[in-house]
Order: structure tokens, then sequence, then C-alpha cells
């Protein structure tokens, strides 16, 4: 395997407390030395000077639409799309068709993703049987197919006697569940209960809705020894109960979604439903409560929420399908969150790529010490780009960003010492 040798990069890697100018050796897929100035011979070699390198990022929560619905996003679009927002693990949701709730099911995208081979793609298997909250799937199973973690994504588990055997059964296995909480005899409309749903006259989506779920998936956590790994959290009041439970020692991690931290419900007014997503874009406030649960540590990682649909399927608010794609814009929208000072280079590195491997007990990812497998990004956050029909690699464009300018793009992607994006 051909080896790479970066030269003078700033490396962030909050794993081993770094960030100065480095050179970095690439060797048979792993770091080899991290110095002042390294030479080697027979290296490709990577002039890095303006830009910054750091672990490659971990999307633990993202939708590929593979298998079932390829006209949205499949393994492929969606991996090309990873790699050039500088992700090289993802967790792909089991909301597919049919869902991920057979080993067969989890086999096939382990093996599909393999063959394509540019980043590690790791199945989340369903909670329930087809995702129809009745019947628990057989989680032995399903692990030793592959998968990393459960939950009905998208259809929260409203069954607390469920939820409570689940929780005891993967805390037996070692794994986790994550759950959509939003109870949905509450939150049965299209957007945020405030301002917008008033003026739009559109039945809405409450943070009660959120609040009730989070409660109680962090009480069951709390009793079963079980961890809880809360989606997009989007309401101050959870941000407070996970606080509480955290506190009180309670297995309980939590992710939020660039989009939560940069809009809010105002921006439905733009952008129509290529805002809608579930959960809602909520008011001023509780983006404000998400940043200062991002300063002070309440949230865990940073997740995509990567969610693929068709243009057709974004027309009127009230029938639009809730979703964003992500895996591109992330970097660019959390850059702009540390030239905004609200989180240090060094954090949002924490929160995208450290983190998230450690929720999952992931290796080999995470951390670019010496010996360790060479995942890494390097990107240059001055870089001003467009993502549109040219850049995009997903299969959808619905996200208020499209051809929108931003700022900070990766520039080369190296998965397992090999180069599998590079900004041309
Ligand atoms: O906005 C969303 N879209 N939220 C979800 O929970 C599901 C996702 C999807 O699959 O499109």
């Amino acid at each position: 395997m051909s080896k790479i040798l970066i030269k003078r990069a700033r490396v962030i890697d909050p794993s081993q407390g770094l960030d100065s100018i480095k050179d970095i050796l690439i060797e048979k897929g792993r770091i080899k030395d991290i110095g002042e100035y390294l030479f080697e011979l027979e290296a490709q070699i990577i002039q890095a000077n303006g830009l910054i390198a750091c672990p490659s990022f971990v999307d633990i929560h993202v939708h590929l639409r593979d298998p079932g619905q390829d006209y949205k996003e499949d393994l492929e679009s969606g991996m090309k799309s990873a790699v050039a927002g500088g992700f090289t693990t993802l967790v792909c949701m089991p909301n597919t068709n049919p869902s991920i709730d057979s080993p067969e099911v989890a086999q096939y995208i382990v093996r599909k993703a393999e063959d394509i081979g540019l980043c590690k793609v790791l199945p989340a298997g369903a909670l329930t049987k087809g995702r129809k909250g009745k019947e628990l799937v057989d989680f032995y199973a399903l692990k030793k197919a592959g998968c990393v973690a459960f939950t009905d994504d998208g259809s929260p588990l409203m069954g607390s006697n469920l939820m409570e055997k689940a929780l005891r059964l993967t805390a037996q296995l070692g794994s986790l569940v994550m759950n959509h909480c939003e109870d949905d005899r509450i939150a049965y409309g299209h957007i945020n209960d405030g301002y917008v749903s008033s003026l739009l006259g559109l039945a809405s989506r409450p943070a009660s809705a959120e609040d009730i779920l989070v409660a109680r998936d962090c009480v069951l956590a709390y009793h079963t020894g079980g961890h809880i790994h809360i989606q997009h959290v989007s309401s101050s009041l959870s941000l407070d109960l996970i606080r509480f439970f955290k506190d009180k020692g309670t297995k309980v991690s939590c992710e939020v979604n660039p989009y939560h931290l940069l809009f809010n419900e105002l921006e439905l007014l733009t952008s129509y439903a290529k805002a809608k997503v579930n959960p809602p874009l909520r008011g001023e406030n509780q983006r404000k409560a998400l940043l200062e649960a991002l300063k002070d540590g309440t949230i865990d990682c940073i997740a995509t929420d990567h969610a693929p649909h068709a243009s057709w399927e974004k027309g009127s608010l009230e029938r639009a399908m809730p979703g964003m794609i992500g895996l591109q814009t992330a970097l660019p929208m959390m850059l702009q969150l540390v030239r905004e000072g609200y989180i240090s280079l060094s954090k949002m590195v924490e929160l995208m790529s450290c983190n998230p491997a450690k929720i999952l007990g992931l290796e080999g990812c995470g951390s670019i010490k010496v010996g360790a497998r060479a995942n890494l990004v390097l990107f240059d956050p001055e870089k001003e780009w467009v993502l549109g029909e040219e850049t995009s690699f997903s299969k959808s464009r619905n996200t208020p960003l499209w051809n929108k300018p931003l700022k900070g793009k990766v520039i080369y992607t190296i998965f397992e010492g090999r180069v599998v994006y590079q900004d041309v």
C-alpha cells in the first residue's frame, strides 16, 4: 500500500491534546509518524500549508435509503457525499425498505459498503420488527450481523414496556438504544408549535412531545442501567432533563444536528418545505439553549441526520417529507459556529469525531495517534464554495443551503491510508 506524507498541516487531535503544525507519515493504512520535519522518498506528498488535519468525522445518524429507496440515495451516492464532507464512518438508520430488522438486510449493507470501499458503514438495527413498535427484534442476531445500535428511527418507540426490555437486553450485549423522541400523539402536525405555525395556521409538533419521551427514556435507562442515546435534541427542557440524569450517572448521551444549531423556525418562511424536519426547527430561545448546551458539554456529539428526499416529495409544508441532506454541509455549518465564537476548533473535532466514536465504542476512528488506522481529513477553513449540481454527490437537493455560499471545505479525506476524496 502506498505511503502518504502530509507536510506542514495544523494537526488538531483532542484525543492527544494536539494542536500544532506537523508532518504526518502514513504507511500500510496506519499513522506511522507525526513529527516536525519528516522525510520519505517513496511517499505521495501532500503540501498542507494552511490546511487543518484532524481525525475524520463520524456520523452516527444518516439515512442512506438503501435498500428500497434508491431514487433518493443509495450506499454509493451516500458514501461519496460522506467522504466529500470529511466523514469516514457512518451509522445508517433502519428506515429502509425492508427495514434493518433481520441479519440478511444488515449483512447486505455491510457487504455492499465494503465492496464500494470509500468509508465504513455500520448499520443501526431496528428495535422492533418492521419498525412497527410491536415486537422486539433479535438483538443478538443483528449485533452479530454488524449492527452497532438499535433504533426505530423516525418512528419513536411508544411502548414503555418494550423500551424497558430493549434497554435491558441491549445492555447485556454491550450495545445501546437510540431514540427519536417525539410522542406522536402530541406531535402529529408539520412544524414547530410557535410563531410560524400560528402565522400559517398549520398543525404543529410542540417541544412537549419531545420532552415527554426524553424524560421517559432517561428514567428507564436510570433504572435498567441501559444506554439511551437521544437523537437530534431540539428542546431546552430536554437538555435540562439530560443534564439531570447525567448528573445521576445515568448512561445517557445525545446528539444535535447542525441545522437545529444554525436555523430557527423563521427559516421556514424563506426555505419552505426544504426547512421541514422532524423534530422541527424551533424558536430562537430553544436554538440559544442548544448553543449553551454545546458549550457546557451536555451535548455529546454532532450528527447530520442526512435525510435525502426527491424534489417532488418536498412540495407544500403539509405534504412534504421531513428531512434535509447534511453530509457535505456539516463542516461549513460547524465552522460558522467556530467563527462566531461558540466553540473552538478543537471542540468541533471532539463533537464530530472523537465523541461519536466513543459513544459507540468504535475502534479505528476519532484519533490520529501513531499506530492508529489512518482515518483523517484535511480541510481549508477559509475556502468559499457552493453546494450545487457541480459539487454535490447526493442524489437529493433538499437543503436550505442548496446553491448558497458556504465557507470551509474538505480538501482531502483519507480512509485507512487511502485518499478517498480530493477537492479538485
Ligand atoms: O426529518 C427527519 N427525516 N426526521 C426523521 O426522524 C426521519 C428523517 C427521514 O428519514 O427522512
